[in-house]
């Protein structure tokens, strides 16, 4: 009889190692691993080697930051996508890309069914599935959270050690850690009661505000139709200029959130987020769309980045809304082109400097010195007419 295979979205953490095994001990005789390098902590030679370890008969890496930056982050950049104020989305941008390879490796590999480590309340099941389901209708999606006997963490680290699988024991124990090059986001441990505030061990990407340095740090970043291009005047291709500002930026203890969200499944959950890059990015990104972008086009993008914000959130990535939004989007960044100067100074981001060959600022306009060219005489009349149809008297 030909063997029965399943091809698992494998991240190495603690969810998915106990998925291997118990996948093997609940029908299938090969669970194949996929892990997306999206930037979290694992080198590939961690994810194999703690895969085929945990009894995986193959793990696939695949390197997709350049993939996520270019077709995920720069369109949720351009958004401005932040969901329910604190959120950049890093997690919620990576699913629908490896539900995209997991359905390729699928069909290369001739397997029926795919399986995930997602927990049965979170988003990330939500996010897989309707993107698996989008893409690939027929595959059977296999979800041993949902079911099985490991309810808790305590439980699933017990079976874990009792069947000698490599779980990284300090932080894994306590923390539930999602990570890529757009953030990290952590969950679980002390974090779960809202009185206690996020304890420093929690964070991993950002320095504390205590320690930031005492001198503040200028950075000038370039856009191209609304894309970063340059950092510092130095060309640098969006993937590394982002890792590079997770560094800078997070240095001075920028992006740290700490957010009680809205899951898709209905529950609030506490989560602390880390997106250094993220953040300065978005900051310089609304600084130079806020001077070249009309109001009414800036007043009705705000619209669209939160619908955005929330079809991303919900997993709706590979739907028609989405890439409609996207074309409206693209539209209104023909003119986002110039350079942010930001001054990031103990966690905060402040703006410096903007310059762009595209403002709709006009300093004859705005100047309230001897070169001032505004008719002011036409400002009754237009109070005027502009007051009327609001006269009740
Ligand atoms: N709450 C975030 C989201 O739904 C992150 C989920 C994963 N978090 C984690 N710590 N494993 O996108």
């Amino acid at each position: 009889m030909a063997k029965k295979k399943i091809i698992l979205a494998y991240s190495g953490g603690l969810d998915t190692t106990c998925a291997i095994p118990w996948l093997k001990e609940h029908g299938f005789d090969e669970v194949i691993c996929f892990s997306a390098n999206l930037g979290s902590e694992f080198t590939p030679e961690d994810l194999i080697r703690r895969g085929k370890a945990t009894g995986a008969s193959k793990v696939y890496v695949k390197d997709l930051r350049k993939e996520l930056a270019d077709d995920y982050l720069i369109r949720g950049l351009k958004a401005n996508a932040v969901y329910e104020d604190k959120y950049v989305l890093s997690t919620a941008y990576g699913r629908p890309l490896i539900a995209k390879y997991l359905v390729e490796l699928a069909r290369k590999e001739g397997i029926d069914h795919v399986g995930h480590g997602c927990s049965a309340k979170g988003n990330d099941q939500v996010r897989l599935d309707v993107a698996v389901k989008m893409l690939e209708p027929e595959l059977k999606i296999v979800a041993p959270l949902r079911y099985w006997e490991l309810g808790s963490r305590e439980s699933e680290i017990e079976y874990a050690e009792k069947k000698h699988l490599p779980i990284k024991l300090s932080k894994e124990k306590i923390y539930s850690i999602d990570q890529n090059i757009w953030g990290i986001a952590i969950e679980c441990g002390a974090l779960e009661d809202l009185r206690n505030e996020a304890p420093e061990d929690s964070y991993m990407l950002s320095q504390k505000l205590e320690a930031t340095p005492d001198t503040p740090e200028y950075i000038d970043i370039t856009f191209e139709k609304g894309v970063p291009t340059a950092l510092n005047g130095k060309n640098m291709d969006f993937s590394d200029l982002l890792e590079t500002l997770n560094g800078i930026a997070g240095k001075h203890g920028v992006g740290r959130t700490d957010l009680v969200e809205d899951r898709i499944v209905g529950i609030k959950s506490r989560e602390i987020y880390e997106a250094p890059g993220a953040w300065t990015l978005i900051h310089a990104h609304k600084e130079l769309e806020a001077a070249v972008l009309d109001r009414e086009t800036l007043a009705f993008k705000e619209v669209i980045s939160q619908k955005y914000a929330q079809l991303v959130y919900q997993g709706l990535w590979f739907t028609r809304l989405r890439k409609s939004l996207d074309a409206f989007i693209d539209k209104t960044q023909e003119h986002v082109t110039g350079t942010i100067g930001l001054k990031l100074f103990r966690g905060n981001i402040l703006v410096a400097s903007r310059d762009t060959e595209y403002s709709l600022y006009k300093m004859n306009l705005a100047t309230y010195g001897d070169e001032d060219a505004f008719v002011r005489e036409n400002a009754e009349a237009f109070i005027d007419l502009y007051a009327m149809p609001f006269l009740e008297k």
